[in-house]
């Protein structure tokens, strides 16, 4: 059995897989005000999802990541993570994860616990509540925090996943970088990416390199570069007087494609083999074809033969070049 390798050597051992295009927040920065969102004969069933799922383990997949929209609001979801603890139970899946925005994290907790999930990423921009509100559009902060503390209640670790957004959370970096640490959280900036229909918002006037933001931080905290890996693309450093661990995330401000080992499929089968390229193929009409798997490993494979060296996401001529007309709810981030 040989592993997928892409046309510039790196094995692919990461699947993204978003469950859903719907979500209960409408963040600015990933959906529209008015989303439209599919009809739900669209979607592939549960068991197809397994199916598809099982097929990239047998290829050499290791890491198992839900997204969604958001993930947790998909009927019957904890069926299907039931389902993939089959595959860590097996050894053949290191790691069963999913990124959420927390909003159903009080309901689902012990369950995720439950099926061997032990690590999840919740996304939280800020911690004042009318600017959650505001950012969210649709979210209610104490929800979150809610969900929060029943997710370590339940054993699981959380890392906080945080846009850094220009003015909007530039004030708080020292709030949120101690709130993660005093409640022995990880905590990870993101560059914003230029993806959806920007209409009148401007990515240049809310991008804040995570170059100054790691210099802000150091101006208060001795900082220490880890090697250590978490398996996407942040890379971490130590606060060495408070002992926490905060990853960046730099799309925009230094580039880590060479080293991408990942692939997104969306809830209706499309595989994207590059987050900020428009490129994808078809993997639902394979999967629905025939129950054979030759087919799907086909597709599969020369999905991934087509994927592109990296994005284009590029702000440094002063305007937003590479920018992506998808939301990024479409593939999960
Ligand atoms: P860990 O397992 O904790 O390393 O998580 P992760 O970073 O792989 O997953 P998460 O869902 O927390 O991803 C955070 C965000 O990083 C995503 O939503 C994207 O915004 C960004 N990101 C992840 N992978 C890529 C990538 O391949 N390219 C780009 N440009 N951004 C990515
Ligand atoms: N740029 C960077 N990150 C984004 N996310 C959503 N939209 C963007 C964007 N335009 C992040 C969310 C969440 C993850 C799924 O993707 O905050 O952490
Ligand atoms: Fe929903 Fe996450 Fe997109 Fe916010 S970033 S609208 S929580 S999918």
């Amino acid at each position: 059995m040989t592993v997928l390798i892409d046309p510039f050597d790196r094995a692919i051992r990461y699947l993204r897989v978003s469950v859903t295009d719907r979500c209960d927040f409408r963040c600015v920065y990933c959906m529209s005000e008015n989303m439209t969102f599919l009809p739900k004969k669209e979607l592939l069933t549960l068991e197809e999802l397994d199916r598809l799922c099982s097929n990239f383990i047998r290829l050499g997949v290791e890491k198992l990541r839900i997204t969604g929209g958001e993930p947790l609001v998909r009927r019957d979801i904890m069926t299907f993570f039931r389902a993939m603890s089959r595959h860590l139970d097996s050894g053949a899946l290191k790691e069963l994860t999913v990124t959420t925005n927390g909003s159903q994290l009080e309901k689902f907790a012990t369950d995720l616990y439950a099926a061997g999930v032990r690590r999840i990423n919740v996304s939280l921009d800020t911690l004042d509540e009318a600017k959650f509100a505001q950012i969210t559009r649709w979210g209610r902060l104490p929800q979150v925090l809610r969900g929060i503390d029943a997710a370590q209640a339940a054993g699981l670790r959380v890392k906080i996943n945080a846009v850094a957004l220009k003015g909007f959370n530039e004030d708080e970096l020292f709030t949120l970088t101690d709130w993660c640490a005093e409640r022995d959280m990880d905590l990870t900036f993101i560059e914003v990416m230029p993806m959806g229909d920007l209409g009148n918002e401007d990515r240049l006037d809310q991008y804040w390199s995570l170059k100054d933001l790691r210099a802000r931080l150091a101006e208060r905290h001795d900082l220490t570069d880890l090697a250590e890996r978490s398996g996407g693309p942040a890379r971490y450093v130590r606060v060495n007087d408070t002992g926490a661990k905060i990853g960046f995330i730099t799309p925009l401000s230094h580039n880590f494609c060479e080293s991408c080992n990942r692939v997104r499929v969306t809830c209706t089968g499309e595989i994207y083999t590059c987050l900020g390229q428009e490129g994808h193929s078809d993997l639902r009409g394979p999967l629905r074809a025939t129950a054979e798997d030759a087919l799907l490993e086909a597709a599969i494979r020369a999905a991934i033969g087509l994927k592109p060296k990296g994005h284009d996401f590029d702000y440094s001529r002063q305007t937003v070049d590479g920018q992506i007309s998808r939301h990024m709810s479409h593939t999960g981030g």
